[in-house]
């Protein structure tokens, strides 16, 4: 059992409450996005609520191994409807960006608590919201070669959904590698 203090515990339940909203906010991504008939968003962003939801059940783990039992969180309802997809994806960074810093944070509390093993559990959070981030900041960057309006969609969505795959092929690989 791994012995973690109540700042601790606290942190951890609070990142809960970020991953779960994270998950809830790209799921109303991807049906804002079925909507607008872009499918290849709408996988884009189911995709990754799945992911968030992953991320949120590592930490309720990590806690139960420690002998800590999670607190589940009350999620704030995300954003209904977005101006265009850029506006959509441009959130989606600034969320990202929250939540990067909400774990750069939790860090250096498991530093300053001296936690070894918070630190240690956190890295593979840390390596995730770098690699998150950047997928997101190479879609804006193809929204703005491609630009905006009518048959641009089309392509953004085509773009959004073969990087989609990317990220699934990468994923897969990676785990054969832990494998
Ligand atoms: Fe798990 Fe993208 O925050």
């Amino acid at each position: 059992m791994i012995d973690l203090t109540e700042k601790i515990q606290e942190a951890l339940n609070r990142q809960i409450g970020y991953e779960a909203y994270a998950s809830s906010f790209y799921l109303a991504l991807a049906y804002w996005c079925d909507d607008q008939a872009l499918e290849g968003c709408k996988k884009f962003f189911l995709r990754q609520s799945d992911e968030e939801r992953m991320h949120m059940l590592k930490i309720y783990e990590y806690m139960s191994e420690s002998g800590v039992q999670p607190v589940t969180p009350e999620i704030a309802r995300p954003p209904f409807s977005y101006d265009s997809i850029k506006d959509a994806f441009q959130r989606v960074f600034e969320q990202e960006r929250k939540v990067t810093m909400a774990i750069h944070e939790l860090l250096k509390l498991a530093i300053s608590e001296g936690d070894y093993n918070t630190q240690h559990f956190l890295q593979w959070y840390v390596d995730e919201q770098r690699e998150e981030e950047a997928v997101i900041r190479m879609i804006l960057d193809r929204i703005k070669v491609i630009g905006e309006g009518g048959q641009s969609l089309y392509y953004i969505d085509k773009e959004v959904d073969k990087i989609n795959m990317q990220v699934i092929a990468a994923e897969a690989a990676e785990s054969k590698d832990q494998a």
